[in-house]
């Protein structure tokens, strides 16, 4: 279950203090949350230049008319292999598609492919996100979105990590 929270002193100025509250107000819940929010995240940031192990979620929109870019994303994915766990591609309109690839890997590799990838001709609009310390170790926490997962089943651990979510 959660692990034990630490209370600390924290100074800011007043005006920081005032705006970042009116944030907490709009996001909801209370300074402690939100302060443990932004602080994972500065945390998973620095990791994410180290190689540990990632899930990456790349979104982009292309326009499949230009030459060779559906091939090359393809390419691409294929090379990944298995480390692409999902793809989800919709036809926008005429010109345009919008692909979501979730991978898995190693952070700083994750890095370069999606880099690779938004720097092809033709992706016109697209952002990575790298989320680490989701792997299973670190999996009994829970969730924002308030749903939780059933336990880890305990067999002989593998290297390769199955399990998403
Ligand atoms: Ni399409």
């Amino acid at each position: 279950m959660a692990e034990r929270l630490v209370r600390f002193g924290v100074a800011m100025e007043q005006s920081l203090l005032e705006e970042f509250d009116e944030l907490v107000d709009a996001r909801g819940g209370t300074r402690s949350e939100a302060l443990r929010d932004l602080a994972r995240a500065a945390v998973v940031r620095a990791k994410v230049g180290r190689p540990v192990p990632a899930v990456a979620a790349l979104t982009l929109v292309y326009d499949h008319h230009v030459r060779d870019l559906t091939e090359k994303l393809n390419a691409v994915q294929h090379e990944l292999g298995d480390e692409v766990r999902s793809t989800m591609h919709v036809h926008l309109d005429h010109h345009h598609c919008l692909e979501v690839i979730v991978m898995n890997g190693r952070s700083d590799r994750l890095r370069i492919v999606a880099a690779r990838i938004l720097a092809m001709r033709g992706v016109k609009h697209g952002g990575v996100e790298i989320i680490t310390d989701v792997g299973p170790e670190r999996h009994a926490h829970a969730h924002a979105q308030g749903h939780e997962h059933p336990p880890e089943p305990s067999k002989p651990s593998t290297r390769k990590r199955r399990r998403s979510t």
